[in-house]
């Protein structure tokens, strides 16, 4: 569908264009001079949770992710909203007050926004985010020999699906929506302090998805531990259950080809990394001798980390058990 689009805006026609359409990155990177960079992104949904401030939150954050996924910080916000006529007043300003709350925790500003009617009510932001040029992160980059780290756990999806069927614990879906509102903000800080070779957020694709998206603008090959995954409480039971997304399926014929999953990992767990994620974490390769150092400064601003695998020569991502990293 972009190809179109790819040719009429080819990048070498924009010389100031850092990261486009071609690069199929998390966002857009546009040099001003050679100190700031703008990056530009935008998000939106319908909705994942129940309650409308969380939903808002949600939302917010993930639509910011993308700035983080590409090392910067967030400047500016504009609210996409529509809604339908019917929801109430108190239900839109939640929806509006929980995503205002996640710009202001994200240092940034609120400028404006648009709204529309629509009977499937719908959030998300466009946002601009600022960076020094020579430290934007994109998938391109990882080497072999770089260790790879994961910023939230996995699950999400198929805890919102549960939710959705009225059979998740609420303690469950409590975390994942903690989970989905953390901003990425800290975790990029600290990614770029450990100086990463490459960085992504794992969202719709999944971490088979995404990763596979980092193996191959990288030209290497993702080796991931699945002992070292960390999933959030219930969502295994769930995926044993087999409450998957829709998503999942599509995941599921677009990268299986490319996957190369141990004889002894069950089908649910295979399915459970393909399960698209809301508001994830960062994915990040780092170099070796700054792992030990980086989960230390993550533990210290207590931000979630774990190391999960390594990047090595070859191609597409290889799950294996049994081995440590
Ligand atoms: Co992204
Ligand atoms: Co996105
Ligand atoms: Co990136």
């Amino acid at each position: 569908m972009l190809r179109h689009l790819q040719t009429m805006f080819r990048a070498d026609r924009y010389p100031a264009l850092l990261v486009g359409l071609d690069d199929g990155d998390d966002a857009a990177v546009y040099r001003i001079n050679d100190d700031v960079a703008v990056i530009q992104t935008l998000d939106f949904f319908t909705p994942v949770v129940d309650d409308p401030y969380d939903f808002g939150a949600i939302a917010a954050a993930n639509a910011m992710s993308d700035v983080y996924a590409m090392g910067g910080e967030v400047a500016l916000a504009l609210n996409i909203c529509a809604f339908p006529d019917t929801l109430p007043q108190g239900i839109v300003a939640e929806i509006l007050r929980g995503g205002a709350d996640k710009v202001v925790e994200a240092g940034a500003v609120l400028v404006g926004g648009h709204t529309i009617r629509d009977n499937e009510p719908k959030y998300g932001l466009s946002v601009m985010g600022i960076i020094r040029p020579e430290r934007v992160l994109t998938k391109a980059g990882a080497q072999p020999g770089d260790v790879l780290i994961l910023t939230k756990p996995l699950g999400v999806g198929v805890i919102t699906t549960a939710l959705k069927a009225s059979v998740a614990e609420p303690t469950h879906v409590a975390s994942a929506v903690a989970s989905m509102k953390r901003l990425n903000r800290r975790a990029a800080q600290l990614v770029q302090e450990a100086g990463a070779h490459a960085c992504t957020d794992v969202t719709g694709f999944a971490l088979i998805g995404h990763g596979l998206e980092m193996a191959q603008k990288s030209h290497v090959r993702l080796r991931i531990h699945l002992e070292q995954l960390p999933f959030l409480e219930g969502a295994v039971r769930y995926a044993e259950e087999h409450r998957f997304p829709g998503g999942t399926c599509s995941n599921q014929s677009a990268y299986e080809r490319s996957i190369d999953v141990a004889a002894d990992i069950e089908e649910d767990m295979r399915l459970l990394l393909l399960t698209p994620e809301t508001s994830g974490g960062l994915l990040a390769a780092v170099p070796p001798d700054k792992v030990r150092h980086l989960t230390a400064r993550f533990l210290e601003m207590e931000e979630p980390c774990w190391v999960i695998g390594e990047v090595t020569e070859g191609e597409g991502i290889h799950v294996v058990t049994g081995e440590r990293a």
